[in-house]
């Protein structure tokens, strides 16, 4: 035995401050060794696994993840999840389950797989594990206990615990796992999840069962398989079993759709979870279903990019690529569907611009605002972006392996390759919505034209002289050339013409870099009021008055209600255009008497107009 200087020093018992709930037996230790001077574990197994129940999951369904990912890498075709909910009102419990098909372990492999740090792929970056520590930490972040079921025969089926609380009692310097228990069937409360309903979906006919009694359960459980079992879970996202099973439901669709759409079986609660794909471009993902004959179905690849990466920013000789795509949605389409298969069945607002996978399995999804850039543009469009293990520590993949810290390095290489792309999609989008913000109801005046019509006799002055019947003849002439540059979407020459000659008031749209906000023209006995779309005041001012004014229409929807536009509160926007309505009379007015003032208010608007821009923008 080595002594020290250090080591001859005595350490007084009394010196441990542990917490009075701290694991017993490693109290024990830490003390035996002390006052003993024995050899010191590198871990701690009493204290470190409790400590290791704290890893953080963001939530109960990221720790089930890395099941899945252990049943995938398994080879399974059938991945089962169940929580099982029971007990009263406000005091739920919850256990909770994973099984697979794939190919099981033998008893050694389970014991090893049972440890800290036991793996059969540790390092390895081809797949989806690597770290010997997924199981453990994601079973014991929800239980304090995991059971753990494999068998590579049928009816031989091997067993391990790991128990926190009885490791935590353990007086032993080095705590050895026991040899793997070996069992003919499971334990009937384990049975009964794969063989009876589930409380919750309510509805049993969507449960399809995995067995119906216990001969059958032994010959689905076939000759190979694993089952991950967390009794008594007592650190949940929620403890009600339809809460996880609906956050469970909508996040793995999306992170396993492409194991789903291989062909992976994938279930919880008994129930099919079918793929979802933010980025629109799988033709067999489930929005496909809520869309109706003649919509398009699949977003619109834009590029695909192979971008070379360096493994380590020190090193740039060793890359590994990874694949950036960026798909448009069909937004001439799409945005023209009801708010309710917009955003429940097609879940455009999600904030999923970016989704990110390591070997095909998803590890990131939502904003990127440092790519893309941050504006409602971006719910029009996806970036995919496709990585290998190798780059793991490029794109900061954690060991719990949600989400990712990209190196900056990283993200400066994918913003020089396909950022330009990105911008000018933005802009596309931007011109795209101006476009259709200004399109308005055909064939009718909108409420401002209406009101300045209405009230038009009250001015003192009047804008325009009376016609002719000839001149009249004239004017429908002009009228009607007026109609055809005016005319909006939807409205046929006719009625575009009829609308024109019944309101002397006319809004229009244009979208020119070059224009001031607004434009007034006073022509034929009309005033028009042309407002640019390709200025900050449309971005700014004029299109959020709009989406206030159809908010209320939009949430009485979202609550079920008929799209009904007495629910339009229009009144800011019509005072809005009344301003620039009154301000155009006003200009015509006064601009027909004399062509000094029209000068003079063409100087203003510019140069009004620019220095709002440089306001709003600069
Ligand atoms: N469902 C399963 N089927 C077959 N083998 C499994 C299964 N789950 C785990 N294993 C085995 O247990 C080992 C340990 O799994 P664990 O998740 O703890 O670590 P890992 O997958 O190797 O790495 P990571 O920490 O990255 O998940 C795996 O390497 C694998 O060999
Ligand atoms: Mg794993």
């Amino acid at each position: 035995m080595q002594t020290t200087d250090a080591a001859t020093t005595e350490t007084p018992e009394s010196s441990i401050n542990w917490a009075p709930d701290a694991p017993r037996g490693g109290r024990t230790v830490l003390n035996r060794i002390l006052k003993e001077n024995a050899a010191v574990p590198l871990f701690f197994a009493q204290t470190l696994i409790s400590s290791l129940r704290d890893v953080g999951y963001n939530h109960t369904t990221s720790a089930l993840c890395e099941h899945v990912d252990n049943a995938i890498e398994a080879g399974a075709t059938e991945i089962r999840i169940f929580y099982r909910q029971s007990g009263k009102k406000g005091d739920y419990q919850v256990d909770a389950a994973v099984y697979d098909n794939g190919r099981g372990m033998d008893p050694n492999v389970l014991k090893v797989a049972t440890s800290f740090g036991g793996s059969l792929t540790y390092n390895n970056r081809s797949g989806i594990g690597r770290f010997g520590m997924g199981m453990k930490t994601a079973a014991l972040s929800m239980s304090p206990v995991m059971e753990l079921y494999s068998w590579q025969e049928p009816g031989n089926i091997y067993s391990m615990i790991l128990d926190v609380e009885a490791i935590g009692k353990d007086r032993s310097n080095a705590v050895n796992l026991p040899d793997p228990t070996l069992n003919t069937e499971l334990r009937a409360e384990l049975a009964e999840l794969f063989t009876r309903p589930l409380g919750w979906p309510t509805d049993h006919k969507e449960q399809d069962l995995f067995a119906t009694d216990a001969g059958d359960l032994a010959e689905r459980l076939g000759s190979h398989g694993t089952i991950v079992y967390m009794p008594a879970c007592d650190r949940l996202s929620s403890r009600k079993a339809r809460t996880l099973g609906e956050h469970t439901i909508s996040e793995m669709a999306r992170i396993y759709r492409r194991a789903i759409s291989g062909g992976l079986h994938l279930y919880v609660n008994n129930r099919r979870v079918e793929a979802f794909d933010p980025t629109y471009s799988m033709a067999s993902a489930r929005h496909t279903k809520a869309l109706t004959n003649g919509m398009p179905t699949t977003s619109r690849l834009v590029l695909s990019r192979p971008i070379d990466i360096p493994v380590s920013e020190n090193d740039t000789t060793r890359v590994s690529q990874i694949v950036a795509k960026v798909f448009a949605l069909p937004i001439e389409e799409w945005s023209n569907l009801d708010r309710k298969t917009q955003k429940n069945d097609l879940r455009i607002f999600d904030g999923l611009t970016v989704s990110i996978l390591r070997n095909d399995r998803e590890v990131f999804a939502g904003p990127l605002p440092r790519l893309t850039t941050q504006h409602s543009v971006t719910n029009w469009y996806r970036v995919q972006i496709d990585f290998s293990g190798l780059l793991d520590e490029a794109f900061g993949v954690a060991s719990n392996k949600q989400g990712v810290r990209m190196k900056d390095y990283v993200l400066d290489k994918i913003r020089a390759a396909i950022g330009s792309d990105i911008t000018k999609l933005n802009d596309e989008i931007k011109r795209f919505h101006a476009e259709k913000a200004s399109r308005i109801q055909p064939a009718k005046a909108t409420a401002s034209e209406q009101r300045a019509n209405e009230v038009d006799q009250l001015h003192a002055k009047p804008l325009s002289t009376e016609l002719t019947s000839e001149e009249q003849q004239q004017l429908d002439a002009n009228l009607r050339g007026l109609a055809v540059t005016l005319k909006r979407d939807e409205e046929t020459d006719e009625q575009a013409f009829e609308r024109v000659k019944n309101s002397t008031y006319l809004i229009d749209f244009k979208h020119d870099e070059y224009w001031p906000f607004y434009h007034v023209d006073h022509k034929f006995g009309r005033i028009i009021l042309t407002i640019n779309t390709a200025h900050a005041f449309f971005d700014k001012l004029y299109n959020p008055l709009k989406e206030l004014a159809r908010k209320p229409a939009e949430e009485a929807l979202e609550e079920g209600q008929a799209f009904d536009t007495k629910h339009v509160n229009e009144g800011p926007l019509v005072a809005l255009e009344l301003l620039l309505l009154s301000l155009a009379r006003a200009q015509g007015v006064l601009g027909i008497r004399s062509d000094e003032a029209k000068r003079v208010f063409d100087q203003l608007r510019r140069e009004w107009s620019e220095t709002y821009r440089i306001q709003l923008t600069g």
